[in-house]
């Protein structure tokens, strides 16, 4: 059976509120149709722009089998390109990081501006026109200091999203960040359970003990809300908001992106090991250092915390069926001084043994699913809404993306 009408089979035998069958996790044309339907057509976190400091710093990235580049114009303007020369295709960026004047490939030195533009091909001819051989163009966005980027021809909507999301980013000010550390790991899991893992914390006792220091594992606050909102988060919602913090609960129509201001654990003020504040000179207007982390998700890469002091994004990348790269940056104000204002220990110790903790049970989670013997298993209705919120949207965007001719065709 092609891949297109056993993904169909598969997603209309479903059992609602239990985990996926084995093949979602396992199987490589399975995989494939994710790269396909998913990843090569929704908008993709890439990074935050402060990676791209000034004209000429470019980071590159890879999606699927997409290499890119992302870099920042002469103009200031952040364009993803597709890393391959208008020439014979060479990669032009081999880096993974840099500075540049102008994109030179390294096969025959073709030369193109930031903005894409081939400048200049040497003994091309009297009939070769440069204008029709620039870099081909991927859609890229910035968001309030954040990168996407969308390998559609066809981009879908980012505008409700950039707007819902600029009033509860505004306040952080990541226009003024610089990244503090970033910690780049694979976890050798299937990217849906990478996922998973980070929609609930119901594992989060049993193995995240620096985490629980200052993360309440409240259901409330790690799930995904039905029906009203409990007191506690309200008042904390109304505090903020009146202090100028957007941080009421905000989830997407389609579930594809959340927003809430979550209270940490009371007396709590960042994620350290002390529960206090991490960096001196804070990033961005928080009025309070107990406001909470502002929880922010969008689907398929990304989910962030935003703290009084400092900002932590992740980046999910898949790279193979039973494998996912997840990148963490941890931001902090541009003018704040290591050893003066922070110390890089205590800003990244949670979250550095926290992924590595996530890592361990997405990798134990992957093997024992890996077995014949696995059979899909119930969410807790209390403890995995977020999970399984998680996974309904991939089944309907996913079922929705299948295209139904041809399945019916088969
Ligand atoms: S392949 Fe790039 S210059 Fe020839
Ligand atoms: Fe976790």
């Amino acid at each position: 059976m092609r891949p297109e009408a056993r993904a169909r089979d598969l997603l209309n035998r479903r059992q609602p509120g239990h985990s996926l069958e084995q093949a979602f996790y396992t199987d490589a044309d399975l995989y494939d149709l994710d790269l396909e339907r998913i990843f090569y057509r929704d908008w993709l976190y890439a990074m935050p722009a402060c990676s791209l400091p000034k004209p000429g710093s470019y980071v590159t990235h890879r999606v699927g089998a997409y290499s890119l580049i992302v870099v920042r114009g002469q103009d200031g303007v952040i364009r993803t390109f597709h890393n391959t020369c208008r020439h014979r295709g060479s990669i032009l960026c081999k880096g993974a990081s840099g500075h540049v004047p102008k994109l030179v490939c390294p096969y025959h030195q073709w030369t193109y501006e930031l903005n894409g533009k081939l400048l200049w091909a040497r003994d091309m001819g009297p009939d070769f026109d440069a204008s029709k051989h620039g870099l081909k163009e991927v859609h890229c966005r910035e968001l309030a200091g954040l990168v996407y980027i969308c390998l559609a021809q066809q981009a879908p909507d980012f505008d409700d999203f950039a707007e819902r999301a600029a009033p509860y980013l505004a306040p952080h000010d990541l226009s003024n960040a610089k990244i503090a550390h970033q910690s780049t790991i694979i976890e050798e899991g299937n990217w849906k359970l990478v996922w998973e893992n980070n929609r609930e914390c119901y594992h989060c006792g049993g193995n995240h003990p620096s985490l629980c220091r200052t993360f309440p594992e409240d259901p409330a606050v790690s799930g995904i809300e039905g029906g009203a909102t409990p007191a506690h988060l309200m008042a904390h919602f109304s505090r903020c908001e009146d202090a100028g913090l957007p941080s009421r609960f905000h989830l997407s129509q389609t579930g594809q992106y959340r927003l809430a201001r979550m209270p940490l654990k009371v007396g709590a003020k960042s994620y350290t090991m002390s529960g206090d504040i991490a960096v001196r000179r804070w990033l961005g207007r928080v009025p309070f250092a107990d406001a909470g982390s502002l929880l922010k998700f969008h689907y398929p890469t990304t989910w962030n915390h935003f703290l009084p002091d400092h900002a932590i994004t992740f980046r999910v990348t898949p790279i193979g069926p039973q494998q996912t790269e997840v990148q963490t940056t941890w931001l902090v104000n541009k003018d704040a001084v290591e050893g003066v204002d922070y110390d890089l220990k205590t800003l990244t110790e949670v979250w550095e043994a926290t992924n590595d903790e996530d890592r361990r049970v997405v990798e134990d989670n992957q093997r024992g699913i890996n077995s014949p013997a696995y059979e899909p298993g119930p969410y807790s209705p209390i403890q995995e809404s977020g999970v399984r919120q998680f996974v309904d949207w991939y089944c309907d965007t996913l079922a929705g993306r299948l295209d139904p001719i041809r399945v019916a065709a088969e």
